[in-house]
């Protein structure tokens, strides 16, 4: 569970009168329902959206969230469930000034080092759920945005190869290429699209990636900050960041949120020595 940061302590206001949409959360272990939680002590007021069987999960997280949110139906592969989201967002505020946008999914043979003999059928679901979704939501809400709007994403760090992530690799590339490509259309008009790359947190989604558990071991030693995968309170403090006026000069941009292991070429030796004995 993740732990509040006096920054998104109630009081600091940082999204006062702000409406953000959440999507993605599943459990309260969920990234997005940290976001949310961060969110809403930040001053802001919350809508969730879920899809299909995972509807009645999302309502259960909601309930613990303070005031606990309306959950709207929204398959992001559905044009018409996400046209319906949008009007009910325009209904319920008139407008909206954040969209969160924490959604990934790939088939299993899409992962685990199968990278070449997975099929395009799967490599496309991966991408039309992980990436051109980020289209999708931009598409849809943007216009209810006024100048200050802002659309944040969730990657994983994806300049760079990682063991058995395969698929969800260049589907995360792409997605960081399509926040770039975003913020050249969205900026005119005064909105901003960023992505935060996160260490590895222990979540629905991620149980479906092999090797998760090797992957948390090395940010442990890499880390120089150290890296707490049950703790995604220091990414929910960054999208409150990101969804705040603070950031109002900050677009197409990644900012790691991963305890600084993007930063190191290895782990300091001393810390794998002491790690070994
Ligand atoms: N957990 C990590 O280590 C980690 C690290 C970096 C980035 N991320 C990214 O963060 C985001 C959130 O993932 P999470 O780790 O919190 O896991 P999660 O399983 O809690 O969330 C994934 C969400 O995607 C939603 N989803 C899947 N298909 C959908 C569809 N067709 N329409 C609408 N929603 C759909 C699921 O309902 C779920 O809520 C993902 O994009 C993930 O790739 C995760």
């Amino acid at each position: 569970m993740s732990t509040p940061h006096p920054l998104t302590h109630p009081g600091t206001d940082l999204l006062r009168g702000k409406r953000v949409l959440v999507t993605g959360v599943l459990t309260p272990k969920s990234i997005a329902y940290a976001i949310a939680a961060a969110s809403q002590r930040a001053g802001a007021e919350v809508l969730l959206t879920s899809f299909g069987r995972a509807m009645s999960l999302t309502r259960r997280s909601a309930q613990r969230l303070s005031p606990p949110p309306e959950v709207l139906e929204m398959d992001v592969t559905d044009g018409t469930q996400v046209d319906a989201a949008a009007a009910r967002v325009r209904e319920t505020w008139g407008g909206i000034d954040g969209v969160v946008h924490a959604i990934g999914f790939a088939p299993e043979d899409c992962l685990g080092g199968n990278f070449l003999a997975a099929p395009w059928s799967s490599v496309a679901t991966a991408f039309e759920v992980s990436t051109y979704s980020m289209r999708t939501l931009a598409a849809a809400f943007s216009p209810l945005m006024a100048a200050t709007g802002s659309l944040v994403t969730l990657t994983f760090d994806a300049r760079v190869a990682w063991p058995l992530y395969d698929w969800m690799g260049p589907a995360k590339a792409a997605l960081e290429a399509v926040v770039r490509y975003l913020a050249r259309d969205l900026g005119r008009r005064g909105v901003r699209v960023n992505a935060l790359a996160a260490g590895p947190l222990e979540t629905i989604a991620a149980r479906s990636i092999p090797g998760f558990e090797t992957l948390k071991s090395s940010w442990k030693l890499q880390a120089p900050l150290g890296w707490n995968s049950a703790d995604a309170g220091p990414v929910a403090d960054a999208a409150v960041f990101l969804l705040s006026d603070l950031s109002r000069a900050i677009t197409g941009e990644m900012l790691h949120v991963d305890g600084g292991y993007h930063s190191q070429g290895a782990p300091l030796i001393e810390v794998v020595e002491a790690a070994e004995s």
